[in-house]
């Protein structure tokens, strides 16, 4: 008599799971988020799937792995609709030379060696500013002035990122100046 009263049990135990597997089953199969560059106007099929850094991530999609947040005033309206990332204007590798879409300025170069570089006043003629450094870098992004403090273009959103966000993105675009995919 035992025995059945073990097996009845062990059905019941049996049947009790099923029902919680029917019930919340589906919470566990879920697949986890996919980190990768959010779908924008300008898709980016270069985009690497995982980041390597923080950096990284924010000059693919504007996010940031702390979670806070990234905005930005100002760009081209499809930006105000639809967001969008350095990498939609500067390119996957930053060196420019990609119309902004729906404008009609050309992205430049951000690489940092090229915003660096002795040269880089040169090469706009009379637009001529000196050498970017870190700090400046920071301060074309967040108010969208040059080294000689003109205002940039309006095609380039003005942004608003944390400080420590603002330093993994200039380290980034440090990265970018070796060949694609090396330091
Ligand atoms: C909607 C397009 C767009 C996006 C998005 C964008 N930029 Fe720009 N950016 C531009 C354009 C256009 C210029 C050139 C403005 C000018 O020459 O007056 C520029 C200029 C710059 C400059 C100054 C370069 C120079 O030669 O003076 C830096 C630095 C820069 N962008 C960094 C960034 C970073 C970092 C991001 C992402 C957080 C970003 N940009 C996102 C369009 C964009």
């Amino acid at each position: 008599m035992r025995r059945w009263g073990s097996l009845a049990a062990g059905i019941g135990l049996i049947l009790v799971a099923a029902v919680l597997l029917l019930l919340f089953g589906s919470q566990f199969g879920r697949p986890g988020r996919t980190i990768g560059p959010r779908s924008q106007t300008g898709r980016i099929p270069e985009a690497p799937l995982e980041f390597r850094s923080n950096g990284e991530q924010i000059y693919f999609t504007a996010t940031s792995r702390s979670g806070e947040p990234i905005t930005f005033r100002g760009g081209p309206a499809w930006m105000q609709m639809h967001g969008g990332s350095c990498a939609n204007c500067h390119g996957p590798d930053g060196r420019g030379g990609i119309r902004v879409h729906m404008t009609d300025v050309v992205a430049p170069d951000i690489r940092y060696r090229t915003l660096t570089s002795a040269e880089h006043d040169e090469h706009g003629g009379d637009e001529g500013h000196p050498p970017y450094t870190d700090a400046l870098i920071q301060r074309a992004i967040t108010e969208g002035l040059d080294p000689a403090g003109k205002p940039l273009d309006p095609a380039m959103p003005r942004w608003s990122m944390s400080q420590r966000d603002l330093d993994d993105v200039v380290a980034y675009l440090k990265t970018l100046d070796g060949e694609r995919g090396e330091p």
